[in-house]
């Protein structure tokens, strides 16, 4: 059965309280998608207070919960950081990691992100790297350099592989559409999309790029373009920002995800 992602990027949108509400619309909503030959697999990812409570109202509806960060380091002398033992412990399976929010203010580096993604793999936490152009690369004609330089960091260049039913979901996010409201076309994110795939097969076999890798498409997504994605069949979901903080529309996105 083919499997299609719907991750929610809760950014630094909602108080805990609001994001518990939220996470519980959601999962009463959910079951009452009608299921179809396709598997649908939603993830939620709320800001780091909330994670606990998130996971305990999202469980029994079969609904998964993903951190927004993550340091590369167990444990240590890292003030204000994260440890994937502490997502462990706050029942996450995902992660975002390289958002495009956090390469820019954060100075998250491709460095960093590739050692957030073997930290990750190493806990079996499954990343969901973000990659993407600015308006200016893409205008300077360097989109596909900065995507192949930015996945071939991330993933160690094939060093960083899935084991077992791990899954390395990269997300394509060009960066000037996030929260704008119009998104790129299908065409121009499938082009993307082949050339991450691509890279996959030559760093991995087969079975796992099949297996084990997922490429899904993110910015400004909304009910009235995820449609024309999907009919792209080399982009296999999306990453949703604004269209998720709203209980009626996810699900709405949920269910055209499934048809
Ligand atoms: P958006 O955000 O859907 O609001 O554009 C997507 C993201 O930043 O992951």
């Amino acid at each position: 059965m083919p499997t299609r992602y719907l991750i929610a990027n809760w950014k630094m949108q909602l108080t805990d309280s609001e994001s518990l509400k939220l996470t519980e619309q959601i999962s009463r909503l959910l079951p009452a998608v009608p299921t179809t030959d396709i598997r649908v697999e939603t993830v939620l990812c709320p800001t780091q207070t909330a994670l606990d409570v998130v996971s305990g109202a999202a469980r029994d509806a079969g609904i998964s919960v993903g951190a927004q960060n993550v340091f590369w380091e167990d444990k240590g002398a890292y003030t204000g950081e994260i440890s994937p033992l502490n997502l462990k412990d706050l029942g996450c399976d995902y992660c975002i990691v390289g958002h495009s929010e956090r390469r820019t203010f954060l100075n998250e580096s491709d460095e960093m992100v590739q050692r957030k993604v073997a930290a990750l793999l190493r806990h079996n936490i499954n990343p969901i790297i973000c990659v993407g152009e600015t308006r200016a690369e893409r205008e300077a004609g360097k989109r596909d350099a900065v995507i192949i330089k930015q996945v071939q960091a991330a993933l160690a260049e094939g060093g960083s592989r899935p084991t077992g039913n791990q899954h390395i979901i990269i997300a394509y996010e060009p960066v000037w559409v996030i929260g704008t409201g119009q998104a790129v076309s299908p065409t121009d994110a499938a082009a993307v999309h082949h050339i991450i795939r691509d890279m996959l097969r030559e760093m991995y076999s087969v079975d796992e790029v099949e297996k084990n890798c997922f490429v899904i498409y993110g910015g400004s997504v909304n009910v009235t373009n995820l449609s024309a994605f999907l009919q792209e069949d080399v982009i296999e979901g999306a990453l949703v920002g604004g269209a998720s903080l709203q209980a009626d529309e996810f699900i709405r996105l949920a269910e055209l995800m499934s048809t």
